[in-house]
């Protein structure tokens, strides 16, 4: 560390439906769900916020809460992101100094969110002590992240698929120029295999289980390549009628039943995002395919089946979940260059 990073701090802060990161100095310092868990007994009290705030998702009694501000990639709780902003801020403030030097910050936002919004967000990183505050759009951070130019005059498309929505977006020269947002990602890929899991083999699964059987044996198509082939997972629940707890060996088989139709959709809009796009940019994307992100882009199958229905190369980007943190971060680097940044 030089002396120039004692007087100046920097912070790149993604700010996801599912998940928050926070980088300070290039380095990631915090990688948690984005969630707040409150005491309504005293007044609402912020008692745990990130992974703490995560264990007592589905576990809450009377007063004590849990909410997630950010859904289906917009802010439904004003009040809670602001705390959730703040206590990030807090607890990636390693290295509290006396001096207390000038904070940059860059937070990357959902795409789809509003000028009053984007307030508020400024308002959080302000009192939690930023002096220098710049705000940059998903796809955008996210192209940056995969390593993409996106300051030259060429077209690509960035498909984000988070938890809350999948964004599409077409880029050139540093700004975005369609983009289209789904709210069909992470969060309803669990609710597809919950409802799916009820229905078919009358077993009540909690979110939290879902989501595992995503993760261990997700795809998006049901003939994986053999070396791509999980083993099947034991999924628990309780018998919807009986109530008794059961369990219930899972197959990437049946995940890609489950999520076949949100993944049609997700497919549809991309298809119809490179309909909308002009000729030449298209014709560039044409050329080098279209970039997948988010946490959703490590979903088993989900680049093959994709270049199968747009007959377009699909490259998924490296660590996926991590690629608008790290775009994030660059374009904290390039403040002065990336001049498409909100201020
Ligand atoms: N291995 C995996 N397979 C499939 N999905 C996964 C995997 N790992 C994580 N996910 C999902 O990725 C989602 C989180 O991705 P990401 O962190 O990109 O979202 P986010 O940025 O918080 O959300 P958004 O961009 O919608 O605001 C969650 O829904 C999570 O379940
Ligand atoms: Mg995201």
């Amino acid at each position: 560390m030089g002396l120039f990073s004692i007087f100046n701090k920097e912070i790149a802060m993604d700010l996801g439906t599912a998940n928050s990161i926070v980088m300070y100095n290039d380095q990631i310092v915090i990688d948690q769900p984005s969630v707040v868990a409150i005491d309504t007994n005293k007044d609402n009290k912020i008692i745990a916020v990130g992974t703490e705030a995560a264990r007592y998702e589905g576990r809450e009694n009377e007063h004590i809460r849990t909410i997630r501000p950010l859904k289906g990639g917009v802010i439904a709780d004003f009040d809670m992101a602001q705390h959730l902003i703040r206590e990030f801020i807090k607890m990636a403030d390693v290295t509290r100094s006396i001096l207390s030097p000038a904070l940059k910050m860059v937070i990357c936002i959902p795409s789809g969110i509003t000028d009053v919004e984007q307030r508020a967000v400024r308002e959080a990183a302000e009192q939690a002590g930023a002096k220098e505050i710049r705000m940059i759009h998903e796809p955008m951070a996210a192209a940056i992240g995969i390593g993409i130019d996106v300051t030259e005059p060429v077209g690509h498309m960035i498909v984000d698929i988070g938890g809350g929505t999948a964004e599409i977006a077409v880029i050139s020269l540093g700004g975005i120029v369609r983009n289209k947002s789904v709210r069909i990602a992470g969060d309803e890929f669990n609710e597809n295999i919950i409802e799916y899991m009820r229905k078919i083999h009358s077993l009540h699964i909690g979110v939290r289980t879902a989501e595992q059987i995503k993760i261990k044996v997700g795809s998006a198509i049901s003939e994986l390549r053999e070396e791509e082939v999980p083993e099947d997972y034991e999924a628990r629940g309780r018998h919807v009628t009986t109530g008794i707890p059961e369990t219930h060996l899972v197959s990437y088989k049946e995940v890609a039943n489950a999520l076949d139709k949100s993944i049609s959709r997700i497919e549809s809009a991309i298809l119809e995002a490179l309909a909308d796009t002009p000729p030449e940019l298209a014709a560039d994307i044409y050329e080098s395919g279209i970039y997948l992100a988010g946490g959703g882009a490590l979903l088993r199958g989900l680049d093959a089946r994709i270049a199968e229905r747009t007959k377009l190369k699909v490259h998924v980007a490296e660590d996926p979940l991590r690629a608008v943190a790290r775009g994030t971060g660059k374009a904290l680097k390039n403040l002065d260059r990336f001049d498409f940044l909100i201020k």
